[in-house]
């Protein structure tokens, strides 16, 4: 058992501190939101994640988990921090490090007794050895520290099983005691650790971030082209997925990757590479076809709408940037929604958990209770999150209940041919379509 203590209660903070907890340590949560850490105490989850509820009370009540918004608290008998903040993009698409310097100025302030300070957050390379400066420079006395790079790779939705499950535990440092020292604290999680330098680590998030969102866009460059000369690409990255070189992940084309991560980290280490004379061209290109790959839902819709949206009405079916999630940071179908909007359509939409971050950032958007009253009436039905209860709809119900029977599957969640033979004019992605004109027919603004 050790004592932890973890700064940041955003997702990664939350689920690093619980997780740590249930494994038997004694971890103290530390945040300088005063309503967060109330509501925590109180035991409500600042963010939607399944399971997490549960096993932040379960900890709670065993005695092995609290909240703060003090950091002499949560440092006192610490023999572990972990720095979990948020690193949100600056102006250029660079990683805005501010929180990680408040952190690491606080704790060197703070601080009465050796510790080994893990950072999780995703920062640029190179913020290791800054982060160690800004301590050795704030601390008031020299007191003995290690920092050891922990980089995070859990996704929302499935983040505790991820923590509980990894495929790796990455750990740099400059210390290589310290890191085998944290290394102890991830063996129970029994996965590989890759022990290495700091810097290497702190790439190794980017590089691992950057690729799955490669693989994305190139997936979806594929459908583009699918859709153009007749092929199935859900077919295509079934055929590619069984080659053991290739493996059948992250290879769903659909409207493109959304969320906190992807387009953030892909931003910031062409920012990286650029800022050091380099010039990216396969993360442009990456983040080039992830933006068109939202637009291209609009244009289908507009198409198949006879060539304008204006006075249309449009539902959809999902806001958050995936399943199983209620953020809507990024999310391909708020950018969706947006543009439908811009172009003077009336956009009725509904999403199982999501609502409400939707409509805080899209307040034009009409909220339903339902799919079915979402679509009810509507001109043209589109299908933008891949929520399960969505694989369960009755499509004849809501085929009979819309002004016109259009529905734009952004997910590929649907046989196209049951829906056809309900009557739907149906449209997927890179399904086959042979849709003249659409691409070169962009003019539109989106957000
Ligand atoms: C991601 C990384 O997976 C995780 O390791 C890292 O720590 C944080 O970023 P997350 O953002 O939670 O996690 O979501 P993920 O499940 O990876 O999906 C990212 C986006 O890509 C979503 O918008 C998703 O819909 C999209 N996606 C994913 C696809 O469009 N196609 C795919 O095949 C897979």
């Amino acid at each position: 058992m050790s004592e932890l203590c973890v700064i940041g209660s955003g997702y990664v903070g939350l689920v690093t501190g619980t997780c740590f907890a249930d494994l038997g340590n004694h971890v103290i949560l530390v945040d300088i939101d005063e309503r967060k850490v109330s509501m925590l105490q109180d035991g409500k989850m600042p963010i939607y994640e399944p399971g997490l509820a549960e096993m932040v009370q379960r900890n709670t009540v065993a005695g092995r988990m609290r909240f703060t918004t003090c950091y002499s608290e949560g440092l006192k008998g610490a023999e572990f921090v972990f720095i979990c903040v948020g690193t949100p993009s600056g102006v250029d698409g660079e990683a805005d490090l501010q929180y990680v310097r408040s952190a690491a100025q606080t704790i060197a302030e703070t601080m009465d007794h050796p510790l080994i300070i893990i950072n999780k957050s995703t920062v640029p390379v190179g913020t290791g050895d800054w982060t160690r400066e800004i301590i050795e420079r704030n601390q008031p006395q020299p007191i003995d520290f290690a920092v050891v790079s922990c980089p995070e790779f859990l996704r929302e939705g499935s983040a505790l099983a991820d923590f509980m499950q990894p495929d790796r535990t990455v750990l740099g440092s400059s210390d290589p005691a310290a890191a085998e020292t944290v290394a102890e604290l991830y063996a129970p999680l029994d996965a590989p650790i890759v022990i290495t330098d700091i810097r290497t680590a702190e790439m190794i998030k980017y590089a691992s971030n950057a690729f799955l969102a490669t693989r994305i866009s190139f997936i979806n460059e594929i459908s583009i082209i699918c859709e153009r000369l007749g092929a199935d690409v859900e077919e295509v990255a079934r055929g590619m997925g069984f080659d053991k070189r290739i493996g059948p992940h992250f290879l769903q084309a659909g409207l493109g990757f959304g969320g906190s991560c992807f387009p953030k980290d892909v931003k910031a280490l062409a920012n990286m590479a650029q800022t050091h004379g380099m010039h990216p061209q396969l993360l442009n290109a990456v983040m080039e076809i992830n933006a068109f790959q939202r637009r291209q839902i609009t244009l289908k819709a507009r198409e198949m709408l006879g060539g304008s949206l204006n006075g249309k009405t449009v539902a959809i079916l999902g806001l958050a940037f995936k399943q199983n999630t209620d953020d809507t940071r990024e999310s391909p179908a708020l950018t969706v929604a947006r543009s439908l909007l811009n172009q003077g359509a009336t956009v009725k939409a509904y999403d199982p958990v999501a609502m409400e971050n939707a409509c805080g950032e899209a307040p034009a958007l009409i909220p339903c209770d339902n799919s079915y009253s979402a679509a009810k009436d509507a001109e043209a039905l589109l299908v933008l999150t891949p929520w399960n209860e969505f694989k369960q709809l009755d499509m004849r119900r809501i085929h009979q209940s819309m002004k016109r029977p259009i529905l734009i599957d952004g997910r590929n969640m649907y046989n196209p041919d049951e829906l056809r033979s309900l009557g739907f004019e149906y449209r997927g992605v890179g399904r086959g379509y042979n849709g003249e004109g659409l691409i070169a027919a962009d003019d539109e603004q989106t957000a």
